[in-house]
């Protein structure tokens, strides 16, 4: 009786045990074809329908991939406006940016490279993080030199001679002030 009881619990575990394997193995089988397809294809290609195809150069795009693996699909070379600046696995290249009103170009778009702008003469760059807000240039109050002339990435800088200019009247003055002052309340005691 007890060694039936034994055997019917180890048999039900085993049952439970193969039922879990089972249920798991084709979650497994699935996770390892996807790592496997992720990191079978070697640098410079990409996975697509069960082939490992070569990236396309810079300044074209996919337009279909490979069928045979290690092969380059289908590249074809961007359209005007476009770009691609690396080799890549893109269904589409890049649109080239534009230029604003504030902005002049400094190099065009080409298919490898975006148009290039900077902010027009008399325009600077006032902040690192939005490149296309251009700001006015200082001008110099009349009188005080340019240390540096304004160009599209830095503001212009005045000499600082009229704060220096300040600064010595004021260190001349004060030792003037306290003499005065002196002479005062030493009259006021004296008194
Ligand atoms: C191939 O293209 C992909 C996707 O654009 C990119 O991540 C990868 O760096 C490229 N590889 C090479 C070697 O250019
Ligand atoms: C192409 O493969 C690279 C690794 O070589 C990967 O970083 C990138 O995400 C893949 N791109 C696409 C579109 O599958
Ligand atoms: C603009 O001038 C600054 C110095 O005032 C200099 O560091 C910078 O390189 C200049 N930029 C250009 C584009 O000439």
């Amino acid at each position: 009786m007890f060694g039936f009881c034994c055997l019917a619990s180890s048999l039900s575990r085993l049952f439970l045990w193969l039922l879990l394997l089972l249920l798991n193995l084709p979650l497994q089988v699935k996770f390892a074809m996807l790592e496997s397809h992720s990191f079978d294809c070697p640098t410079g290609e990409n996975w697509s329908k069960d082939v490992c195809c070569k990236n396309c150069s810079a300044g074209t795009f996919v337009q279909a991939p490979c069928k045979i693996s290690h092969t380059q699909g289908q590249c074809e070379k961007c359209p005007p406006g476009t770009f691609t600046e690396k080799d890549n696995y893109l269904d589409d290249c890049i649109l080239c940016s534009t230029c604003n009103k504030d902005q002049e170009m400094v190099a065009d778009c080409s298919a490898t490279s975006d148009r290039k702008c900077q902010c027009k003469k008399g325009l600077y760059y006032y902040d690192p993080g939005f490149p296309e807000s251009c700001r006015p240039c200082t001008k110099c109050p009349q009188g005080i030199h340019v240390l540096h002339e304004c160009n599209s990435t830095a503001n212009t800088v005045c000499s600082s001679s009229v704060s220096n200019r300040r600064n010595r009247l004021f260190l001349l003055l004060s030792p003037l002030c306290v003499l005065i002052v002196s002479i005062v309340v030493f009259c006021i005691i004296r008194r």
